[in-house]
């Protein structure tokens, strides 16, 4: 029999009580120094009904912050901010890690973003001054291959000490793991370059020294397979995401995540013997169905899914879940500009069933 959205599933040590998952947003209200504010508490709070929240994309170090008032986990102050959300938004949380590779610029992170290979991303990056050209970005030493792995592996143990049930490994979209998988990005002759079996070690020895930094059963992995966001060209889509589940579906991971799952296509059961949450493909930039992606969702697991995670449905509804539930209307989701722009606008104000009209 099918689970439906609404019934338990245990992930770890976590019984969660219902298969949906708030998917990563990045909302951009941290500060300049990337420390979490006392509205992200509010904001996170407001959602805690969710199966699993997964924080926004959360930087492990200086170099990989993407854009303006992205968080960290590498800073004391940041681990104290994180660990007032996680106070207010209860224990079933994880923090997804991103280190952004060339999606950086030096007015962001105040240093020159590094990537597998020196290929700028084309055209323009989001900064505090607006949109500039991007840069190219200086290729990875291995020895600053070893220290970014060790970043990641700071930055998880940073989250567990911030309270977070276990962090998301972000090796899709675009973002550095990403860019060592893809074809286009990655031009390296060493031993994380050229053919499919070298392209996934640096994200294989990532999730492994994460895994050995919190335990296995503490960290899920984010991969969109064949997402052409920022500038990516898997090229050999099937046979990266066959040699790198082959790889880490020994190591007990926590779960895998699939983002822009279609269960006609590239969507892994078969080849993923864990805990499987899958991001349905939905109209995108929008407009969002009526149901916010329940009857793709609910496609999806049964396909054999175990949970499903959903991301503008949960950004404009703090109570998703019992609309869901109750077969209640959506609010709709406000502009763009609302997503990414500071402040309780868009971000802490959207209503809560008791005070729309059902
Ligand atoms: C405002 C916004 C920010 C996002 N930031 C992230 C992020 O930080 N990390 C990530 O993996 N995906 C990010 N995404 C993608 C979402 O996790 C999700 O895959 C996407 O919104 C599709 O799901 P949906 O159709 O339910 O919204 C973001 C999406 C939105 C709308």
């Amino acid at each position: 029999m099918t689970n439906t959205l609404f019934d338990e599933v245990r992930l770890g040590s976590l019984l969660l009580p219902n298969r949906l998952v708030m998917a990563p947003m990045s909302r951009t209200r941290a500060g300049a120094d990337g420390v979490p504010q006392p509205i992200m508490a509010t904001y996170y709070r407001q959602r805690a009904t969710a199966g699993l929240i997964i924080a926004e994309a959360t930087t492990p170090n200086q170099v990989g912050q993407t854009y303006p008032d992205i968080p960290g986990i590498h800073r004391a102050a940041q681990v104290d901010g994180w660990r007032r959300v996680t106070a207010a938004a209860g224990g079933r949380m994880f923090l997804q890690l991103q280190h952004g590779g060339r999606i950086g610029h030096p007015d962001n992170s105040g240093l020159h973003p590094v990537a597998p290979s020196p290929i700028p991303l084309p055209g323009t990056i989001f900064t505090r001054d607006g949109h500039q050209p991007t840069v190219t970005p200086r290729e990875m030493t291995t020895g600053e291959i070893r220290a970014t792995i060790a970043d990641f592996a700071a930055a998880a143990g940073n989250a567990i000490d911030a309270g977070f049930a276990g962090v998301e490994v972000h090796a899709g979209n675009g973002y550095l793991l990403h860019q060592f998988l893809a074809q286009n990005t990655n031009h390296r002759t060493d031993s994380y370059g050229g053919p499919v079996a070298n392209r996934v070690r640096f994200v294989v020895e990532v999730v492994r020294a994460v895994a050995g930094a919190i335990g296995a059963e503490r960290v899920g992995v984010r991969v969109s397979p064949g997402n052409t966001a920022n500038g990516i060209e898997e090229g050999d889509t099937g046979a990266i995401y066959r040699t790198l589940l082959g790889e880490l579906a020994g190591d007990g991971l926590a779960y895998l995540h699939v983002a822009f799952a279609d269960p006609e296509d590239g969507f892994f059961r078969a080849e993923w013997p864990g805990v499987l949450i899958a991001n349905p493909a939905l109209p995108w930039p929008g407009p969002l169905p009526e149901d916010g992606g329940r009857r793709a969702g609910e496609r999806l697991l049964a396909a054999g899914a175990d949970l499903v995670s959903l991301g503008r449905a949960f950004l404009a509804n703090p109570d998703l879940v019992a609309r869901l539930r109750a077969g209640a209307p959506l609010n709709p989701l406000r502009g763009r500009e609302f997503m990414y722009t500071g402040g309780e606008s868009g971000y802490t104000d959207y209503p809560v069933l008791d005070t729309v009209a059902v």
